[in-house]
């Protein structure tokens, strides 16, 4: 990632050495007067990505899909932000508008536009209790955990390998003091469906850095932050997949930027998690403003694990807030106090180098996860084709994932026997052809997916009713 980022702001370490050494080179022939034009511009990033990346983190913006036609504001975007995060369009009313129909048009059009620039793209979200589609919101029990994680499953395989990090669950907690959970539709299926989101999504994308994401979590002090904090922490003792805490920081006179907001993310990163500031906005402006920036961002890079900053949208007139003007550009695009804050806190980071610093050693599960371990076939020898299943399951219902690796020849196509146990049902299949949905079903290759080299594999899976199938699959090479 640390590469996209020199990609991003083109300044890679190596070329600022050589320019380095170019500069002292020229001071050395006495052409002082040019010289210090030089090393000055030489010395400072000039946009927000490419300060951050020189600090191997990312500075990114909020995107609407409905502005990319606005050349003002793609300007700003192309200019100055690494990373994105789809501001409404990879939520779930926007890519699962009715039961099983997933549509992606217009998060594909953020995404293909940060990734075509060598930006990040930080997913958001794939479970929260808000912005549900009609059909979601009048679900409960098994039947609203299954959509749930099947959703959870569909939008992270669709995105796997482009997503840097995933807002796997946003905002579960409830304010106030009880530290309890947020009553919501989710939370009724069962207190573990948090955690079930979490094996869900790394199963679907084991690559992405998994997050949890909420508000009114930057006050180390409040009960809400603490409960976080503890979710966190046994997540991380019982092997939970959590590799990252989103604060999403939306400072306000209601809600100000706290002063122990350092401790907050220290403490955070102390559980061997990334910290991101994932929706950055703060209300007011001028001297007052820029220098709130100024502190949340010196607070990030005083944190190694702090690994990147989000503003939660680009001018004033974008937000959300637009009447609080919390933004870095004003509604013209023209930088504000708050920028120019922004861009000096980050360059007074230094050129310091990524966040090399081993994570804390976290205890070890103190008890196995559930994911059932995968039953495996011998490794490939010859011809042919292995197939091994992993499941995650719950009470009631599972996602399969399996794994089709190919002989010493190449696989022009592929089907897998697999044997769903008796009062068991297949609902649905992904990356495959499904002949039935009970008893044994054969699952067959689809157009993109049968041709597999040698030794490698590809990947399939599907979601069901009932307990997973434990028997081992058989592959069969077509
Ligand atoms: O696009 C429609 C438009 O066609 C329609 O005419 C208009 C009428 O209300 O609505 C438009 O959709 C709105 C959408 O923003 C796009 O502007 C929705 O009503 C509105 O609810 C939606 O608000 C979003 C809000 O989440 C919803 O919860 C904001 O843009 C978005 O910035 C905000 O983002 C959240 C994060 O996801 C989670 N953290 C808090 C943050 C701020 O609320």
């Amino acid at each position: 990632m640390n590469n996209a980022f020199a990609r991003a702001s083109g300044r890679p370490a190596t070329r600022l050495r050589s320019r380095t050494a170019l500069v002292s080179a020229v001071v050395g022939l006495a052409l002082v007067a040019t010289s210090v034009v030089v090393a000055s511009s030489a010395s400072a990033a000039t946009t927000l990505g490419a300060s951050a990346a020189e600090k191997g983190r990312y500075f990114g913006a909020a995107v609407a899909a409905n502005k990319l036609s606005d050349s003002t504001y793609v300007g700003i975007l192309n200019r100055e932000f690494n990373s994105v995060t789809p501001e409404n369009e990879m939520k779930i009313d926007a890519t699962e508008p009715q039961q099983g129909v997933f549509n992606f048009t217009n998060a594909d059009r953020i995404v293909n536009h940060a990734t075509s620039r060598g930006m990040s793209v930080r997913g958001h979200t794939l479970a929260w209790h808000s912005q549900q589609p009609g059909w979601m919101q009048n679900m409960s029990g098994t039947a609203l955990r299954n959509a749930m994680l099947n959703h959870v499953t569909r939008v992270a395989s669709y995105y796997r390998g482009k997503i840097h990090s995933w807002d796997v669950v946003n905002e579960a907690f409830a304010d106030g003091s009880s530290g309890a959970r947020r009553d919501s539709n989710l939370q009724r299926t069962g207190n573990d469906w948090i955690e079930a989101a979490f094996r869900a999504a790394r199963a679907a994308d084991p690559g992405a850095k998994l997050c949890y994401n909420d508000y009114n979590t930057d006050d180390w002090t409040h009960a809400k932050t603490q409960a976080v904090y503890r979710l966190v922490q046994d997540f991380k003792q019982r092997g939970v997949p959590i590799d990252c805490v989103g604060l999403q920081s939306h400072f306000n006179p209601n809600s100000p930027y706290p002063s122990n907001y350092r401790t907050t993310l220290s403490s955070f990163a102390a559980l061997g998690v990334d910290v991101q500031i994932t929706e950055l906005d703060i209300e007011g402006s001028g001297t007052a403003q820029a220098e709130t920036y100024r502190r949340v961002v010196t607070d990030c890079l005083a944190v190694a694990r702090c690994t990147g900053i989000t503003v939660w949208g680009i001018r004033d007139t974008d937000s959300w807030r637009s009447g609080g003007t919390p933004l870095l550009f004003d509604g013209s695009g023209n930088k504000k106090p708050a920028y120019n804050a922004t861009l000096e806190a980050l360059n007074a980071g230094g050129t310091t180098p990524p966040p090399t610093t081993p994570p804390p050693t976290t205890p070890p599960p103190t008890t196995p996860p559930p994911t059932t371990p995968p039953p495996t076939t011998p490794p490939p020898g010859g011809a042919g084709c292995t197939a091994s299943i992993s499941l995650n399951s719950w009470t009631g219902g599972f996602v399969a994932t399996v794994r089709v690796t190919a002989g010493s020849t190449r696989l022009n196509g592929w089907s897998v026997a697999i044997a769903i146990p008796g009062g068991s049902t297949v609902t649905n299949t992904w990356n495959a052809q499904a002949s039935g949905s009970s008893g044994n079903v054969t699952f067959r290759n689809v157009s993109y997916n049968g041709s597999v080299n040698p030794g490698t594999t590809t990947e399939f899976g599907f979601q069901g009713n009932g307990v997973g199938p434990t028997a081992t699959p058989t592959c069969t090479a077509s």
